[in-house]
């Protein structure tokens, strides 16, 4: 069976309409790697969203530390595994943080962020990497079978007009899933998740580590602005805010959202929490793991890894 222009379509499994939507963070910045890897289960229908993973190449001046390329490959044999199981993949633009077009992907439904439409020449070169069939989704709904795909309209990857390009939010069931947005900066994101009204956001939160030269404070306030709009205008109960925000050893100072989100009745928390693993902040740290400061261990790691999430 197929939905668009030879694009496999999932609606092969037996959906069970009791299921609940379940929710697993695969890899994060709070777990190691910079990702934002997420299963979204719902009605038995698999979506995974954003299978890549990267290491930053430098950070405080220094390359990655061993501790955090076990983390890279223990991140990136998790996301196979995942994909492997997923019936849809979604890539919400081309930075190698998100996208990985060696996936096997076969029989699987693939959307992408338009690789032809909004986007800058680097990911629109690299979007040319992935060789099987896909839907270009800016601003579709895609019908799955059991669930649908509700896709964005392109929105800008940080502030308006940033050369960074744009990526694609999406909706699956109540969850919504929005990687670098920012916070987000932009009103336009806002407006859209609010129209969507979503009980789960997992979101990107604004890079704090350049705070003042790359991000401005004018940027950050707007952020903080659209975080308590969203909370305020949807019934969102929890926000799994991380990514960017968690290279920032002092981000809960830089951006105080917990309390503001309490006044909603609404709880921001890092992926790691959220699946309730030890935060691994390995990016943050990495000036301390150099030094020998901090130690963390490589079974640590593992049990980031392969610690049983629900
Ligand atoms: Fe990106
Ligand atoms: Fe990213």
């Amino acid at each position: 069976m197929l939905c668009y222009e030879g694009v496999p379509c999932v609606y092969k499994r037996g959906s069970n309409p009791y299921f609940p939507v379940k929710l697993h963070i695969a890899a994060a910045d709070s777990l190691g790697v910079r990702s934002m890897a997420t299963l979204v289960e719902a009605k038995g229908l698999k979506v995974m969203i954003d299978p890549g993973a990267a290491l930053g190449p430098r950070r405080y001046g220094l390359p990655p530390h061993q501790i955090e390329e076990l983390a890279l490959a223990l991140a990136k044999e998790k996301i196979r595994e995942l994909v492997r199981g997923a019936d849809a993949v979604v890539f919400t633009h081309y930075h190698w943080d998100h996208y990985d077009p060696e996936l096997p992907l076969e029989g699987k439904t693939v959307v992408v962020k338009d690789p032809e439409k909004h986007i800058n020449r680097s990911q629109r070169a690299r979007a040319k990497l992935l060789r099987c069939p896909y839907i270009a989704g800016d601003g579709k709904s895609i019908d799955l079978g059991p669930e649908e795909l509700v896709v964005s309209p392109p929105l800008p990857h940080g502030p308006e007009g940033t050369k960074l390009g744009y990526v694609i939010a999406v909706k699956v069931g109540e969850v919504l899933y929005s990687s670098d947005v920012q916070g987000p900066v932009s009103g336009a994101a806002a407006e859209w998740m609010i129209e969507q009204d979503p009980k789960t956001i997992v979101m990107d939160g604004p890079p704090t580590y350049f705070l003042g030269y790359r991000f401005s404070r004018e940027n950050r306030d707007a952020a903080l602005r659209n975080l308590e709009r969203i909370m305020g205008s949807t019934g969102v109960k929890e926000i799994v805010l991380d990514h960017h925000l968690l290279r920032d050893l002092d981000c809960e100072e830089r951006f105080p959202v917990k309390e503001t989100a309490k006044e909603y009745g609404v709880r921001v928390l890092t992926a790691a929490e959220h699946g309730g693993r030890e935060g691994l902040h390995l990016e943050a740290w990495r000036r301390m793991l150099w030094k020998g400061e901090k130690s963390i261990g490589a079974a640590q790691v593992r049990r980031a890894y392969h610690g049983g999430e629900g």
